[in-house]
Formats: C-alpha cells, sequence, structure tokens
C-alpha cells in the first residue's frame, strides 16, 4: 500500500482529484467504482473544476440503500447528481448506481455484478472509510470474497447517517452494496480519510490485526491500493516514508 499524508481536507482534495484525473486521461473510458459521503464531496468538487472529460467514462457506484428511491434527496443516486454528475459530460447510460428500490434485490445485485463483468471489470474504485472500518456498506464480519448483495446496516453506521435524515425512523435499515471481492477485483483502489475522528479507525486499518471484524483490512492483500489521509486522520498512526 502506498500512504500519503497531506496537510488537510482541501489538499486532499485537490490531490486525489489530480490522481483520477491522471487516470482518466491515460483511459478516458477507465471504469470507475465511486463513492458516497462527506469524504469524497471535495475531490468530486476538484474533478469538476478540473473541467475533466466524462464523455467516455462508465461508473459504479458502491452502493445505495434500500427502500430509498433514485429522486429521494438523501438516495445515494441524488449525491452522485448533485455532486458530480449534473455538472460533467457523462454519458447516462454509463452511470451505475444499485437499484434498492427493485421487487428482488439478489437479482439486483447478480445484474450489476454482470454489468461490472460486462464493462471489463472495474479500473479504479475509490473508497472512503466508515467510522467502523467498513467500505461500501460492507460492515464488519463481511466475508472478503463476498459479492454484490443486500446487507443490513450497524447501528454504529445508522448514527453516523442520522444527520441526512429528518428522524429516527427515516434513517435505511438496509443496502445494497459491492461486496469486498468485488472491491479486490478493482485494478487500482485508492482510499481516503480525513478529519481527526477518523484518526482512530485509520490507525486500525494500517496497523491493527487483519480481521473481518474490521473491513478495510481486506485491501492490505490487493497490489495496487493508495491510501491518502490529511495529518489529523494520520495523528495515531506512526507512519514512516510518507509524503
Ligand atoms: C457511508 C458510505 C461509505 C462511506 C462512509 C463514510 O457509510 N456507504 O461508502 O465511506 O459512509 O462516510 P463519510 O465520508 O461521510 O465519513
Amino acid at each position: 500500500m502506498r500512504i500519503t499524508v497531506v496537510n488537510d481536507y482541501a489538499t486532499l482534495s485537490a490531490t486525489a482529484a489530480g490522481l483520477v484525473a491522471g487516470w482518466v486521461w491515460a483511459k478516458p473510458d477507465a471504469v470507475l467504482g465511486l463513492p458516497t459521503g462527506s469524504t469524497p464531496e471535495g475531490m468530486y468538487r476538484a474533478l469538476v473544476s478540473l473541467g475533466l472529460r466524462f464523455s467516455s467514462v462508465r461508473t459504479f457506484n458502491l452502493d445505495e440503500y434500500v427502500g430509498i428511491p433514485a429522486d429521494h434527496p438523501q438516495s445515494y443516486a441524488a449525491f452522485m447528481r448533485k455532486h458530480l454528475f449534473d455538472w460533467v459530460d457523462i454519458r447516462p447510460e454509463n452511470v451505475h448506481i444499485p437499484n434498492g428500490m427493485s421487487a428482488d434485490l439478489e437479482a439486483e445485485c447478480a445484474r450489476y455484478d454482470e454489468a461490472i463483468q460486462r464493462a471489463g471489470g472495474i479500473d479504479l474504485t475509490i473508497l472512503g472509510l466508515g467510522p467502523n472500518g467498513h467500505i461500501g456498506f460492507n460492515e464488519p464480519g463481511a466475508p472478503w470474497d463476498g459479492r454484490t448483495r443486500p446487507v443490513e446496516l450497524t447501528e454504529i453506521t445508522r448514527q453516523a447517517n442520522a444527520r441526512y435524515f429528518r428522524n429516527r425512523q427515516e434513517i435505511p435499515r438496509m443496502a445494497l452494496t459491492m461486496g469486498i471481492g468485488t472491491i479486490l477485483e478493482s485494478r487500482r483502489i485508492l482510499v481516503l480519510a480525513s478529519g481527526a475522528d477518523k484518526a482512530g479507525i485509520v490507525q486500525q486499518f494500517l496497523k491493527g490485526p487483519a480481521t473481518p471484524d474490521l473491513p478495510a483490512t481486506a485491501l492490505r492483500s490487493h497490489p495496487d491500493v493508495t491510501v491518502m489521509l490529511d495529518r489529523k486522520a494520520a495523528q495515531q498512526t506512526a507512519l514512516s516514508g510518507v509524503i
């Protein structure tokens, strides 16, 4: 794993966007695995500012809530429109987000994995880190060879997402997520973490034992992972060889 520590969130966002832009310039029809959450918002803003061409890019989002329609403001589909897709020249047919409103969630997930295969696999997956070390919505205990599937959200994840919903009842209990196996098949992975709130989980992710109890530790077996942290996220981790 390559680990890069930068000064602050603004630098993290600009540096991550620069990396992504470089990869897309090199391969204009790149297949990207995309995250939601507050962490990548600045990177998306920076990508939009760069004027990066998305006309041949294909995207697969990591996850979506179950039971939240795409036009609901807190759906991940709405998040992606607001932060990226409405501002770049991506073709609607090249955007893929699991449909959490499907009447057959298992079939929807199988269809999603097949679509990733048909696209030739994912070139670059960008990940945030959940408060319990989840990636996508792969919560602690998720199988490391797991495929895209319906999952139940843990209490800690529901708490972390409570800020987006008006009341507790509204917070989704289930989601569809790419599995850890699906994520590990991506040719490259970029993990972003920012802020002191993430310092503890970043320390465990990078220095603690590799275990399904901390899903992000599965990434250690992948040959091409870049972890990008700001100073606050890195503050509990003694790192050497840091940029
Ligand atoms: C959600 C998403 C994850 C994301 C995580 C962290 O649970 N499913 O993909 O990484 O939130 O979000 P944030 O970046 O807001 O800390």
